[in-house]
């Protein structure tokens, strides 16, 4: 047997690269920063080794640390000095957020993406305005269109600080709607919406809820955020989140969810994103310690993978680590 068509003939050093399909740039990459307004100094998160909450005054520096690599996108989290029943702090002038925002925008050319939810500024936890009976009952839900107009408010003050971008994480019904009109109205037509379009209900956020302080104090996320069971659900969300305007589509968490990253990428023209999560991470990092996974190969290849299923944007903790090799 000679098989004429040998695939290992384009596989050795040289031209091997030169076939590549798939490429990972710094410039695809977006790297999350925790601002934390409880702390005067940075703090190490235990379970995302190498990451840490940084104090407002320290923002700047934080993200200089991420330009240096090559990475020129944050995507920005906040801890913020106190939380309530509604997340007031979430809107405010002079939120965590808000302040960090006009910092790293004054001082930085970085391209600055927000995070619009309600979790981390909840004293319960959960995305938005909970329902009259809430208690500790589990099957209490957040009054959707209540949350809306918090939402609305919320990203326009983080458009008034500077950002360049809002990305909506809450899992609402007609959040991209109510954002993208609460925009146009404060005159912020030309600040884009990255919508967290398809989220699922999923165990890999684990260590973020520790890093942002943001689990639910009861009850889960499961009647807002999306059955890990369902595919096709999922562009039936994109394309609500289409007609209402989000200009940049993502997919969340993103290794379990590769199918739905190509599922979306083929049934859409706008960009896709995908989020390498806390947990997709957190287990290599822990691998990687116990000297079973090299955790360099590992975080490339993952990146690799999103790539080549259809992700043109990556939110990664391993954006400086992956930018720096370049
Ligand atoms: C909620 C939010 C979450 C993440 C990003 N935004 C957690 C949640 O929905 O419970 C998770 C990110 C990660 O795990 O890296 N605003």
């Amino acid at each position: 047997m000679n098989p004429i068509d040998r695939p290992r003939r384009l596989r050795r050093d040289g031209i091997r690269e030169m076939v590549s399909e798939t490429v990972v740039r710094p410039e695809d990459l977006i790297a999350p920063v925790f601002v934390d307004a409880t702390t005067d100094e940075r703090v190490p998160i235990e379970s995302m080794p190498g990451h840490e909450r940084v104090p407002v005054e320290e923002s700047v520096a934080r993200v200089e640390e991420v330009l240096e690599t090559g990475v020129e996108s944050v995507m920005v989290f906040g801890i913020p000095a106190s939380k309530d029943e509604r997340g007031t702090r979430a809107w405010a002038d002079d939120g965590v957020v808000q302040g960090a925002t006009r910092r790293i925008k004054n001082e930085t050319d970085a391209y600055v993406i927000t995070d619009v939810c309600l979790c981390e500024y909840t004293d319960h936890g959960h995305c938005g305005i909970l329902e009259e009976r809430a208690s500790e009952d589990a099957r209490l839900t957040v009054r959707n269109d209540e949350t809306l107009d918090l939402l609305g408010k919320i990203a326009t003050s983080h458009a008034e600080a500077g950002a360049d971008m809002v990305a909506p994480s809450g899992m609402m019904d007609g959040m991209v709607g109510a954002i993208r009109e609460a925009l146009d109205a404060e005159g912020f037509a030309d600040v884009p919406i990255m919508s967290y379009a398809a989220k699922y209900e999923s165990a890999f956020y684990g260590p973020f809820r520790d890093a942002a302080d943001g689990a639910p104090a009861f009850g889960d996320r499961r009647h807002y955020q999306m059955d890990p069971a369902n595919a096709r659900e999922a562009v039936r969300e994109v394309r609500l989140d289409v007609e209402q305007g989000a200009d940049v589509l993502m997919v969340k968490p993103a290794l379990p969810y590769l199918d739905i990253v190509r599922d979306i990428r083929e049934a859409f023209d706008h960009p896709v994103a995908a989020y390498n999560v806390s947990g997709e991470y957190a287990m290599l990092h822990a691998a990687a310690e116990k000297g079973w996974l090299d955790l360099e190969e590992t975080a490339m290849e993952s990146l690799v993978s999103i790539k080549r299923a259809g992700a043109d944007l990556i939110l990664t903790y391993f954006a400086e680590d992956v930018a720096e090799r370049f």
